[in-house]
């Protein structure tokens, strides 16, 4: 299954701005509308495809950034593209960082598509330090609860006009 994911988007990885980009923008801008960033911050993001939300987080702060995903055609996209960050090839549900490396972490339409969501978001919370901020969407068809796991202060947003969930907030400890 995971495979047959990656292999999906690196087969469309060449149109998806083209067909995505707009829409992710706005949850994207969501998401970092709630939550603080600082310069100097570590910021990660689970699943970044073309770096869209590291495009975004560049512009508001001097972090320095990482994106990691599991489709090799997606990040080949975002660094044509110029997405200065260093981009990692791997899985959200088990990612190659150490605990809590990130002052922040995000995740944009990605979790609906991991074998194990709570796994995922039990990722993000490991590699983000307490206290660090913590943003996750997913898209609502997905019929999924908000799978909080244990250790993040949460809010949950619901948007009218968007597509996903939201769910932001920081590591408790
Ligand atoms: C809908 S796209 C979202 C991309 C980006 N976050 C955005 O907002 O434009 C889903 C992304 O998740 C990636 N992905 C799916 N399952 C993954 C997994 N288990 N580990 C890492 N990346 C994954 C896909 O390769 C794809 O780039």
């Amino acid at each position: 299954m995971k495979t047959r994911i990656a292999e999906d988007y690196n087969a469309t990885a060449g149109i998806y701005d083209m067909r995505y980009r707009e829409e992710q923008q706005l949850k994207i801008g969501f998401l970092l509308n709630r939550v603080r960033l600082r310069d100097g911050d570590t910021v990660i993001d689970a699943g970044c495809g073309t770096g869209l939300l590291l495009e975004s987080v560049s512009e508001r702060a001097k972090a320095w950034l990482v994106g990691i995903d599991s489709s090799i055609g997606m990040l080949r996209e975002a660094k044509r593209k110029g997405i200065e960050a260093d981009l990692v090839l791997g899985d959200v549900e088990n990612m190659p960082f150490k605990d809590g490396v990130a002052d922040a972490a995000f995740s944009v339409s990605v979790i609906q598509l991991a074998e194990n969501p709570e796994r995922a978001i039990s990722e993000i919370r490991r590699i983000t330090k307490a206290g660090g901020a913590i943003g996750i969407s997913y898209l609502k068809r997905a019929g999924i609860e908000p799978p909080l796991a244990a250790g993040i202060r949460a809010a949950v947003h619901a948007s009218e006009t968007l597509k996903d969930i939201f769910i932001t907030g920081f590591r408790e400890d």
